[in-house]
């Protein structure tokens, strides 16, 4: 059964219907077949997106302990997380909320709407819906239940994981100059940073997005989700694929840079130190106490 989440039924939260559900979604993004390549590439991109996070929240929630039912029910957080982007795209043509529309509260009306997760039971959908509604919020609420903030830690995590793939794949792919404004939010690529930006890494905390001038703010933005993430193995997976390094040769070289770097790498060291069992995040402890049991 599930541990964490005792209303789940067993018999609902299994992989034949994540299979369903991911027949559900691939049906959907079909539906968003757009005339210019250019645009459908950025449909494709957040397809492989989605079902990256679903690989990474699954490594994660594994890796955690997490039982087979708790895996599923990430799994499908995962899978509808970013299912506003594809109309959102195609309505707006961008990926940016303020230009646009808040696309994870956009995603539960999709859901809700259309009936997707009727299959679960009332506390099950209630979860997901919350979990990818607080998916792109600076922080998460306060007055919220543990099991349900641990979720949307997990989803937050694995999220971030795939988007550094996706930007430090951009980055090398730019080097060869292929540039794409949906990525780069359309931010002008002039040089520095803001000292708003490097102030907030320096104090280890996460970048205002309002403060983003440029492309380099962007990119520096991307390094400071470290002081967002939740989990080790999230750590663990950040610094084997490398992230930071390749992100940091992204940027131009300088004292500040170099400083700011250093001091991300000294934080996720310290990280990673911790063994899970540490439990580095009051979520962990509802799963493992209840394990216990
Ligand atoms: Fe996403």
């Amino acid at each position: 059964m599930c541990y964490l989440c005792a209303s789940l039924k067993q018999s609902q939260m299994d992989k034949s219907l994540v299979a369903y559900l991911k027949n559900w979604f691939h049906s959907y993004v079909k539906s968003y077949k757009l005339n210019d390549p250019a645009r459908q590439r950025n449909i494709d991109l957040k397809e492989k997106h989605t079902l990256r996070v679903c690989k990474e929240i699954t490594e994660i929630s594994r890796n955690l302990g997490l039982n087979e039912d708790e895996q599923c029910l990430s799994e499908i957080i995962a899978l509808f997380h970013d299912i506003g982007r594809f109309e959102q795209y195609a309505r707006y043509n961008t990926f940016l909320d303020s230009r646009s529309l808040n696309h994870a509260e956009f995603a539960v009306k999709i859901l809700r709407e259309n009936d997707v997760l009727n299959h679960l039971d009332a506390s099950s959908r209630e979860l997901i819906l919350k979990a990818i509604s607080y998916h792109n919020r600076a922080t998460l609420p306060r007055h919220e239940d543990e099991v349900c903030l641990f979720f949307s830690r997990l989803l937050r995590d694995a999220d971030k994981l795939d988007i550094w793939r996706v930007v430090t794949e951009y980055y090398r792919r730019k080097a060869n100059g292929k540039q794409n404004n949906a990525i780069e939010l359309g931010l002008p690529d002039t040089p520095g940073v803001s000292y708003d930006v490097s102030r907030a890494l320096m104090a280890q905390k996460i970048v205002d997005t309002h403060n983003m001038k440029n492309l380099n703010d962007f990119k520096l933005l991307q390094v400071s989700w470290v002081y967002d993430v939740n989990f080790v193995p999230t750590f663990r997976r950040l610094k084997q694929k490398g992230y930071l390094d390749i992100i940091q040769k992204a940027l131009p070289e300088s004292d500040a840079i170099r400083k700011i770097f250093a001091t991300v790498a000294s934080y996720v060291d310290k990280k990673l130190q911790q063994k899970n069992s540490e439990r580095i995040h009051k979520g962990y402890e509802i799963n493992m106490n209840k394990e216990k049991k």
